[in-house]
């Protein structure tokens, strides 16, 4: 490891912070010998609950089971809306930015209220009970919010798809979960260019008899088609509602919302969050990890059809009555500047974002950020995957005159909120690492037999005891939760991602440990790519692997077999690029594809996903042992060829 420099907490910072490092270690300590008093105080502080709860956590990991607040009642709305009423009422809840910069606009709690409720009343006039399922397919626009907020008004549970899934992704999540009715748009619009998703939607339900209803917001007032039975106008249907809708209480462990996540096998599993512990941790983790206080602008850039949009441009600040800035476009529209100047315009006080815009900003160079007052910046986040310490110094230098520090947060679809991250005034930043758990995290790193490992190594990262916001189980198959989160290593958690602890006790993540990639900050399930590509009449094989890519951090490495008798062709890989486009959607378009007569088997059948990585990434030196292969010489082969030499 080449010498590593420490950051210090800027003094101004700490000397005005809501967790000193001293702070940190009380409440660290605290929330592991005695969560039942840490999180008790907590759950008090930050939630408000109809019925209070008496107990706080009963946990048996080897079953993979958790239960937080478990016979508490509350409302998510009520925590993200109603109580903020009498005392912000008038304050800016959500900063809505377009995709044209001359568009934009603020949304006060109040508005919040009564868009809310009139949704929520509408949701209910078409026959939504709690606990139905309803599908979120939108732009990011202020309606995506009403909707997940509307749903929670009413008990109902929200599964949202990011809206760059195909036709195909989404009519596979609306089956799985069954959702019987779908919020959507006629388009959206990123980058200047349009998306189709009202004609999205009518592809996935001709194969979704059950939805009754689609709820479609007029976003570009384009043509779409109409069924008439089933298709209604979001603005003149929730104008003829009432904009009060009384809350449906809520068990702490009632489902809140499903989010669909890639796992190393088969298709997307549909990650299963509760009410009160998610809130709660989402909430907190917003507070402390952000250190976010009164008035700040919070500007997280992440899609509400992923977790970091759920939990912290929705949950976590309107729970804490922040206001919080929705982007609709990309960082590179109209140009690479877009980010600063909104930072400018909105006078934006932290600013969260993955590595790979970091990388994207910082690769388009420094004038499109200096040019832009960006003096309003306090802190910096970034999520998603890890941030390279050459991005991490230009993100610190350069968007944070080095005056920011920046929080590197790590956690998952299936943890729900921060699990390792630095608190700003508490901790010493060191670029690439996620540093300290946060509080009531207990990670450990585990050895190939399964044993703790002390002090410095690396291994296996694992959780050893519950958090409030743990998923709670896939959705309609709470075996696989079981089999793929808590059976590997029994009696833990187990995140698929490798760590490293260093002598501080600073944790770094090596990175996925599964066949999972991570393109982008955006995680792909190699066999879902592999299962596209199949699908194609030419294709008999295909192994996918990922390759360290600069600007995505993993690019999508395709070995493809052919059928006896196909012949490669440039338009055939075109076609194969195009399914997986299809299919999935245009995050899962190969980078490469490289023709194999044969691929690395053993004798027993498997595919040696190994030996492929290691070419991908050139690693030819170190391809290890090949002589337990059915037929060593397509190593060779696949060497003689690699495709991106
Ligand atoms: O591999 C880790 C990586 O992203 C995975 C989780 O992906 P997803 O569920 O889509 O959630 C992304 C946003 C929370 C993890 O298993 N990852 C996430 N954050 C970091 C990270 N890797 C390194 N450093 C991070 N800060």
């Amino acid at each position: 490891m080449s010498e590593v420099h420490t950051y210090p907490v800027p003094e101004t910072f700490a000397a005005n912070t809501l967790v000193t490092n001293d702070d940190y270690q009380r409440m660290y300590r605290q929330s592991v010998e005695d969560p039942q008093a840490f999180w008790s105080q907590q759950a008090n502080d930050f939630l408000q609950w109809s019925k209070p709860f008496t107990n706080v956590v009963e946990e048996d990991l080897t079953k993979g089971h958790a239960a937080w607040f478990a016979d508490g009642e509350l409302n998510v709305s009520v925590n993200c809306i109603d109580r903020h009423l009498p005392t912000r009422a008038a304050q800016t809840a959500l900063i809505w930015e377009g995709d044209d910069p001359a568009d934009s606009k603020n949304i006060t709690y109040q508005e919040l209220h009564d868009n809310v409720g009139r949704l929520a009343n509408l949701l209910k006039a078409r026959g939504v009970n709690k606990g139905d399922r309803v599908c979120i397919y939108m732009p990011m626009i202020p309606e995506a919010a009403y909707a997940m907020l509307a749903c929670t008004r009413i008990g109902a549970v929200h599964s949202v798809v990011f809206g760059g899934f195909s036709p195909d992704s989404l009519k596979d999540r609306i089956l799985d979960s069954d959702c019987r009715l779908v919020i959507t748009a006629d388009e959206g619009v990123r980058g200047g260019r349009k998306v189709p998703l009202k004609a999205n939607v009518d592809k996935a339900l001709a194969n979704c008899p059950d939805v009754h209803t689609a709820v479609v917001v007029k976003r570009t007032g384009a043509n779409v088609d109409w069924d008439s039975k089933r298709d209604i106008w979001y603005a003149e249907s929730v104008a003829e509602q009432s904009t009060d809708c009384a809350p449906e209480p809520m068990n702490a462990e009632d489902p809140l919302f499903i989010l669909y996540t890639s796992g190393s096998t088969g298709k997307p599993k549909g990650v299963l969050h509760t009410t009160a512990g998610y809130l709660l941790a989402s909430t907190m983790t917003f507070k402390y990890t952000f250190d976010y206080k009164e008035g700040d602008v919070f500007w997280c850039t992440a899609d509400v059809g992923w977790i970091t949009g759920h939990s912290y441009i929705v949950y976590g600040p309107l729970c804490a009555g922040a206001v919080s800035l929705m982007f609709e476009g990309v960082p590179t529209y109209p140009d690479a500047s877009r980010c600063w100047q909104v930072v400018e315009k909105h006078k934006v006080n932290t600013f969260y974002t993955a590595p790979t815009a970091i990388r994207a900003l910082m690769g388009a160079g420094d004038d499109f950020v200096t040019k832009c007052d960006r003096s309003s910046l306090k802190l910096l986040g970034t999520v998603g995957e890890p941030i390279n310490p050459e991005a991490w110094e230009w993100y610190h230098n350069v968007v944070g005159e080095n005056r920011c520090p920046i929080v590197d947060t790590w956690w998952q679809t299936e943890t729900g909120a921060h699990m390792i991250t630095p608190l700003p005034g508490a901790t010493a930043m060191k670029p690439g690492s996620a540093t300290r758990p946060f509080f009531g995290v207990q990670p450990a790193l585990l050895d190939e037999k399964g044993q703790e490992i002390d002090g410095e190594g690396e291994g296996a990262l694992v959780m050893k005891a519950s958090w409030p916001s743990m998923i709670r189980s896939v959705y309609g198959d709470h075996q696989r939760m079981i089999d793929t989160y808590f059976s590997t290593f029994p009696g833990y958690y187990f995140t698929g991602d490798g760590a490293r602890r260093d002598a501080d006790g600073y944790y770094w993540i090596t990175g996925r440990i599964d066949d999972v990639l991570n393109v982008s900050g955006h995680r792909l399930g190699t066999a879902e790519i592999e299962s596209a590509i199949v699908l194609h009449e030419d294709t008999a094989e295909a192994a996918v692997v990922g390759y360290p890519h600069d600007i995505k951090g993993q690019g999508i490495y395709c070995y493809v077999t052919l059928k006896n008798g196909r012949e490669p062709s440039e338009e055939l890989r075109k076609e194969l690029i195009n399914l997986c486009v299809q299919e999935i959607g245009p995050i899962a378009k190969p980078d490469i594809i490289q023709w194999a007569p044969g691929l690395p088997k053993t004798r027993s059948g498997k595919i040696m996903r190994r030996i492929l990585r290691k070419i991908a990434c050139n690693e030819l030196d170190s391809l290890g042992d090949t002589s337990t292969l059915a037929d060593p010489s397509v190593v060779d082969e696949l060497v003689d060829h690699r495709a991106n030499k």
